[in-house]
This record gives C-alpha cells, sequence and structure tokens, in this order.
C-alpha cells in the first residue's frame, strides 16, 4: 500500500489522506460507487460510459488499474493499457476532489508503473477543450502528436520489476 500526499497539501483539510494502491476484485463496489456519481459521464473520448460501467470495468480489469482512496471511499482511478511496448493511460478524479494535485498524482504513478513493466512508451487520448487533462499531462512531460487531442511520453531505459501478478479491478 502507497501513502501519498497531494502536490499541495495546503488545499487539503488537516485530516484529509490518501491512499494510492492496486485494484482488486474485492474493491468492485466501492470503484463502481465513484463512477455511479461521477460527472461528466461519459468523460473523456466515451469513458466513463453513461451506460455499462460494469462491461467496461469488466474490459480493463486485466490491464494495470489503481485507485485512489480517501477513507473507505475511492475518489480516484488510473488505467495502464499496455500493447505490444506502449500503453494507453486514462485517469478519471471524482469532481468533489478534482483541482488539489490528485490528477497530476495519479498519472505520475501510472508512468511509474510503465516504467517497470519496461514500456517505452505511454499515451493518452482526449478532447481539445479539456484542459485540465491536457495541463496535467504537458506538465508531467507528455508532448501533443499530430493529432493535438493525443499526447505521448516516450520513457527511459525499461526496467522489469513489473510483475503479471498483480491484481485488478
Ligand atoms: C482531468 C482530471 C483527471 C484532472 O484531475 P485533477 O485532480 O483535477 O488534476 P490536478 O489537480 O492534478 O491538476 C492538473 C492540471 O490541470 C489544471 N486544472 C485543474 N482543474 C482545472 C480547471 N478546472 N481548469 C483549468 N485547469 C485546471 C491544474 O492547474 C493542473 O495544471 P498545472 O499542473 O499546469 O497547474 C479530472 O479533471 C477528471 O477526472 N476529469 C474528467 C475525466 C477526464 O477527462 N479524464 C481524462 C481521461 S484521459
Amino acid at each position: 500500500m502507497l501513502t501519498v500526499k497531494t502536490t499541495d497539501p495546503a488545499l487539503l483539510a488537516p485530516s484529509e489522506r490518501f491512499e494510492l494502491r492496486a485494484a482488486t476484485a474485492a474493491d468492485r463496489p466501492a470503484l463502481l460507487a465513484m463512477y455511479t456519481t461521477f460527472e461528466p459521464r461519459p468523460g473523456s473520448s466515451g469513458i466513463p460510459p453513461r451506460y455499462g460501467l460494469e462491461q467496461w470495468l469488466d474490459r480493463v480489469q486485466h490491464f494495470p488499474n489503481l485507485l485512489l482512496w480517501s477513507g473507505d471511499r475511492v475518489v480516484g482511478h488510473g488505467i495502464l493499457c499496455p500493447q505490444d511496448d506502449t500503453a494507453e493511460v486514462a485517469v478519471f478524479i471524482h469532481q468533489e476532489y478534482r483541482g488539489r494535485g490528485l490528477g497530476t498524482l495519479l498519472l505520475s504513478e501510472l508512468v511509474r508503473q510503465a516504467r517497470r513493466m519496461g514500456l517505452r512508451r505511454v499515451w493518452g487520448m482526449t478532447e481539445l477543450d479539456n484542459v485540465p487533462m491536457l495541463r496535467l499531462a504537458h506538465s508531467l512531460g507528455f508532448v501533443s502528436a499530430d493529432d493535438p487531442r493525443q499526447f505521448y511520453l516516450d520513457l527511459d531505459e525499461p526496467h522489469d520489476d513489473w510483475s503479471p501478478e498483480r491484481p485488478t479491478a
């Protein structure tokens, strides 16, 4: 388990603590609870979907999924979807918790995970008017692709300390 600090703890109530950890199957109800009230839905590029949340989570459950917890509540979800030596990333922070550095924290951890898996590039896609996501990505060194809705980050030399025996959502 990883206990994290936000990038700007001054924005948080003193008692507020967040934990970031790999999702397990047992976390599914808490993850669904986050998405039940998540706005907007659909969000970026159609996810999280308005309908068929369970089916979407089933599709991504075999990938590395990270959950950000506030107490017993899931407030953030990050997914790394590897294909060959690249991976698509997606991050979702519940609207009650946005603007506190948590998205930055989650995406940073997904990038670290990608490095541990030996991947060479992580990339994402969003709408051009999704300023928070584009700012977040660029602040972590992602650059825009030819299609400006897409952003990518090339990684350093690979490490191989990632285990495929990870738990999933
Ligand atoms: C995109 C999202 C994950 C960002 O999460 P967050 O926790 O609010 O992000 P952070 O607080 O870490 O801020 C990230 C950057 O966005 C900026 N930002 C945050 N909210 C903003 C807003 N409403 N308007 C403009 N910029 C904003 C921050 O200033 C920061 O930029 P900086 O590093 O240059 O200062 C969150 O808004 C979200 O879940 N959106 C809906 C789902 C979505 O679009 N996901 C993207 C899928 S690829």
